[in-house]
């Protein structure tokens, strides 16, 4: 039951619209990166942490923690899927993977213990997530054309947003993300491409902390949270 971390890092955060990638601003003393990585060094049960970092990546070897020895890096791709990837193919086999995204820095450490032991417990794959809350319409066509008229109300009650981490054993997890990407399947996280292969992961509950730090307007939230928690 080994637990290897890979952080998806190699993004270029095009919707913050920032001069560095998102995941290098900084929320007090450290940048949005290390708090991340914090968070995962905080477990024990995390052996190693793979960070899949841009191959023009001037940021990373600059940070303190990239000399920490249970992190080591490799060279993600042009998807967030095939960053993943690239991590993988660095870990045993038979461990764990839990996939947590570079850009949410503000996950609660107890939630990633709960989503290790709900993996542990019925060992299968699993994932952190929030209850939706709003009233989701769904359209007649893609949300790209708008104005656009309402086709249903969605039934709430059975609505989630996925959130990461993303725990899987590192065979399945590679085998199905393969599959998907052979099939140009496009992937916005794991728990899709193990669906694809006819899996069912586990939900698990999070804290509704754990936002992706995306646009501008998301980081007085993010510094907030992470203020509270004690960072
Ligand atoms: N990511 C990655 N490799 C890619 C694309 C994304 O490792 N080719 C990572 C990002 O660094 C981020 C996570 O995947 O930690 C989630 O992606 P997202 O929030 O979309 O980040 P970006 O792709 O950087 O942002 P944007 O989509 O706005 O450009
Ligand atoms: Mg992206």
């Amino acid at each position: 039951n080994t637990i290897v971390a890979i952080v998806p890092a190699a993004g270029s955060g095009q919707r913050m619209q920032s001069t560095m990638p998102k995941q290098y601003i900084k929320i007090g003393h450290a940048t949005i990166l290390e708090h991340t990585l914090q968070k995962l060094l905080s477990i024990p049960q995390i052996s190693q942490i793979i960070v899949a970092i841009s191959s023009d990546d001037d940021y990373f070897s600059t940070l303190e923690i990239a000399s920490h020895p249970k992190i080591k890096t490799t060279i993600g791709g042009d998807t967030r899927a095939a960053s993943v990837l690239a991590g993988l193919r660095l870990a045993d086999e038979t461990s764990w993977a839990l996939v947590h995204d570079a850009a949410r820095p503000c996950v609660c450490v107890s939630d990633i213990e709960m989503l290790i032991k709900t993996v542990f417990d019925y060992q299968q794959g699993a994932i952190l997530a929030t209850k939706i809350t709003d009233t989701i319409k769904k359209s007649i066509s893609s949300t790209d054309c708008t104005p656009v008229q309402i086709e249903q109300t969605c039934d709430r009650r059975f609505l989630w947003a996925a959130a990461t981490p993303q725990m899987f054993n590192v065979k399945d997890l590679t085998t199905c993300l393969i599959r998907a990407e052979q099939q140009h399947v496009e992937l916005t996280d794991e728990a899709s491409a193990i669906e694809y292969g006819g899996g069912h992961p586990i939900l698990v509950e999070c804290k509704r902390d754990n936002i992706k730090v995306t646009r501008l307007e998301d980081l007085p939230l993010a510094t907030l949270y992470l203020q509270e928690q004690g960072y």
